[in-house]
């Protein structure tokens, strides 16, 4: 399996390499053959080569068969339009891979209830998965623009029915595999678009009747989320609105540091954990890896389709987190055991290793 790495900025570089030594050590346990690059992406591209998405980024990208992104983002370029930011080095990656349907689940691990901004009362249980649509809507849609004297500026949010029904097969498909409640998630009081969003997943819905379907307008959803998360089980939604709701979703976990997505659908799947390039904090080994490490378990799972050493990964963050192990994000006030990225990404490596080692073992007998 081909593997393109893109650390990108700020903590990128850092928790990417963990995440990536994770990856190394529970392929080689599981026996799945990895093969990896790195490339540059973002605000590094642009220093290197004036470019956020360089020709051969794209070439490597495009031929391999998944990419794990860390972040993209720096401060040192806020002064530049939209257009030739670090962060169109991501969007023009999401177009060139192809992948519409971007997952972020966001689940309450029990030792870190405390560390949700929500009373343990409410946010106890709750367990959802957004599915964010991600090549369309305000993000790419045209024109898009400022008008010539500067005075006004536009974009458009624009949806076909094909877009919208293959992320909503996605987000049923998914729900299928859970507790089978879809909430899709628009503004049909206001937006054409979103009128037809409603309708279409309605029209989609006929063909999973396994699935309970209710639409929500994106405020109910947003107040829902902090009043009463446990209701959600899928959300499906348009780019902008899971843009900001997945944000909402997860800080509500205990830290924006932990949650992992994946995008699919595509040619090539593509891995970045939810959280930003955080440049206040880039550098300083305390960043927390484990959005980017959960990104690799969802890689173990979609791509390298082993579902075994996905939760070898997924089930050794649990048993770390349980230990007590924190990264600053997470810890308690008082808490004695805050470790460094450096820490966390060995001590998730050599749990997951156990666990595949503990597998085997259990084949043999
Ligand atoms: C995300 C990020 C990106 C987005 C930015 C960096 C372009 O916020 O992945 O959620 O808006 O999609
Ligand atoms: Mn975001």
């Amino acid at each position: 399996m081909k593997i393109t790495i893109l650390p990108g900025d700020g903590i990128g570089p850092e928790v990417c390499k963990h995440a990536v030594s994770v990856l190394a050590e529970v392929a080689s346990a599981f026996e799945i053959y990895i093969e990896a690059d790195e490339h540059l992406i973002g605000g590094a591209a642009i220093r290197a080569t004036g470019s956020p998405f360089p020709e051969e980024t794209e070439a490597a990208c495009v031929a391999s068969d998944a990419v794990l992104l860390g972040a993209v983002g720096s401060p040192e370029f806020d002064h530049l339009l939209p257009e030739s930011r670090p962060e169109m080095g991501l969007l023009k990656l999401r177009k060139a891979l192809g992948g519409f349907a971007n997952l972020r689940p966001a689940a309450a691990v029990d030792a870190l209830i405390d560390s949700s901004p929500l009373r343990r009362e409410i946010f106890e249980g709750t367990d959802l998965l957004i599915v964010r649509e991600l090549l369309g809507g305000l993000y790419f849609g045209g024109p898009r623009g400022f008008s010539s004297d500067g005075e006004e500026a536009f974009n458009t949010m624009r949806y076909t029915v094909d877009e919208i029904e293959r992320v909503a097969h996605v987000a049923f498909t998914s729900a299928q595999g859970r507790r089978r409640k879809l909430t899709s998630v628009d503004k049909a009081n206001v937006l054409e678009t979103s009128r037809l969003w409603r309708e279409t997943v309605t029209k989609i819905a006929e063909e999973y009747p396994d699935v309970e379907l209710e639409h929500l307008f994106v405020d109910a959803c947003a107040m829902h989320l902090v009043t009463d998360p446990t209701r959600f089980d899928v959300i499906l939604t348009e780019n902008l609105f899971g843009d900001i709701l997945s944000d909402e979703a997860a800080v509500l976990t205990g830290s924006l540091g932990m949650l992992p997505s994946a995008t699919i659908g595509g040619a090539v799947d593509l891995y970045e954990p939810v959280h930003g390039s955080a440049p206040e904090i880039a550098g300083k080994n305390i960043a927390n890896p484990l959005g980017a490490i959960a990104s690799v378990a969802m890689l173990l799972r979609y791509t390298a389709k082993n579902e075994q050493a996905a939760l070898a990964v997924e089930d050794a963050i649990k048993a770390i987190l349980n230990e007590g192990y924190r990264t600053i994000d997470i810890a308690e006030t008082g808490c004695r055991m805050v470790v460094s990225t450096a820490d966390m990404g060995t001590l998730v490596a050599s749990r997951a290793i156990e666990h595949a080692n503990v597998k085997y073992a259990y084949h043999a007998v």
